[in-house]
């Protein structure tokens, strides 16, 4: 059945990396993974865990406040009623903005809902869900901003193959083959959270091979744009594996991988760069300002 099978890992933008990492491992409850680092040795990214998903929290960040749409959103399902209670105390005590917790109908795909803004100005959720994931899948969904909504659903049912689910607090869902999901909300103009990003903050799928040949033809017909690979070209993908980073059709960035033999996305940063600095040459440049070790993103 075509259409992307899960949603892999995200990673958003943050200015001050030791208090997102505080802010996520010992408020948020999530786990520590690694920490990435630039060329130059400076803190690039963390790798913090929500199950096996993976989230990044990525430096220089954005100066840019939250936007007010609710989008884009990240959101963590939480195993149990007792645990959503426990997180949800904490981040409250936190002093983080906070919404009221949302109690869901038996419509909704959600039990209940959290909904805060993180240090670095992130919209964040917390959920309890009717389907519970696989325990390994932490992430539930993550929203994005859409100034066109009938031209999104065609992007995310067709170019991707997700299944609608419908309408949740004026979002629209679409499910990936093991529950968890994506969802837009229509706004008349798209924030600058939206439009800046923050480097190297993208949302990234695991699509079957057969399906990302499809896919790389759909989603430029789609309004999509295809921003190609540069970890291939970089000398960083194992055998087999094939990935391209993308715009949907409101620029939201993100990657589709189809995964081959062997996992290298944990290959140290010495022997990263490395083969960074020897393909870039090759190719006649060099490395970019950001993975020297950028400032801030005004
Ligand atoms: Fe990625």
């Amino acid at each position: 059945m075509f259409g992307a099978e899960t949603l892999d890992h995200v990673a958003f933008p943050v200015r001050d990396l030791p208090r997102a990492e505080k802010f996520y491992l010992e408020t948020v409850g999530l786990t520590f993974l690694t920490q990435r680092k630039n060329a130059d040795g400076s803190p690039r990214h963390a790798y913090v865990k929500a199950g096996e998903n993976i989230v990044g929290l990525t430096l220089p960040g954005v100066a840019v406040p939250a936007s007010a749409s609710g989008a884009p959103r990240y959101a963590i399902a939480m195993a149990n009623a007792d645990m959503f209670g426990a997180t949800v105390k904490r981040i409250q005590a936190s002093g983080v903005k906070c919404a009221e917790i949302e109690n869901h109908g038996a419509e909704s795909p959600f039990v209940k809902a959290f909904q805060f803004i993180d240090p670095d100005d992130n919209q964040f959720e917390l959920c309890t869900r009717r389907q519970p994931l696989a325990t390994k899948d932490g992430i539930s969904h993550v929203i994005f901003e859409t100034a066109n909504l009938a031209r999104a659903k065609k992007f995310y049912t067709e170019g991707l193959g997700l299944k609608l689910v419908g309408a949740v607090r004026g979002e629209t869902l679409f499910e990936f083959h093991n529950g968890q999901m994506v969802g837009v909300k229509e706004v008349k103009e798209l924030s600058e959270r939206t439009k800046k990003k923050g480097r190297a903050c993208h949302v990234a799928f695991n699509v079957s091979q057969e399906d990302y040949d499809v896919m790389l033809e759909r989603i430029p017909k789609l309004a999509g744009k295809s921003l190609g690979d540069f970890r291939a070209s970089d000398g960083l993908r194992p055998p087999g594996e094939r990935s391209i980073y993308f715009f949907d059709p409101d620029t939201n960035y993100l990657q589709i991988t189809a995964l081959g033999e062997e996992d290298w996305s944990l290959m140290s940063d010495e022997e990263k760069w490395q083969r960074t600095i020897a393909n870039r040459e090759k190719q006649g440049r060099g490395i970019s300002s950001f993975d020297k070790g950028m400032k801030i993103q005004k």
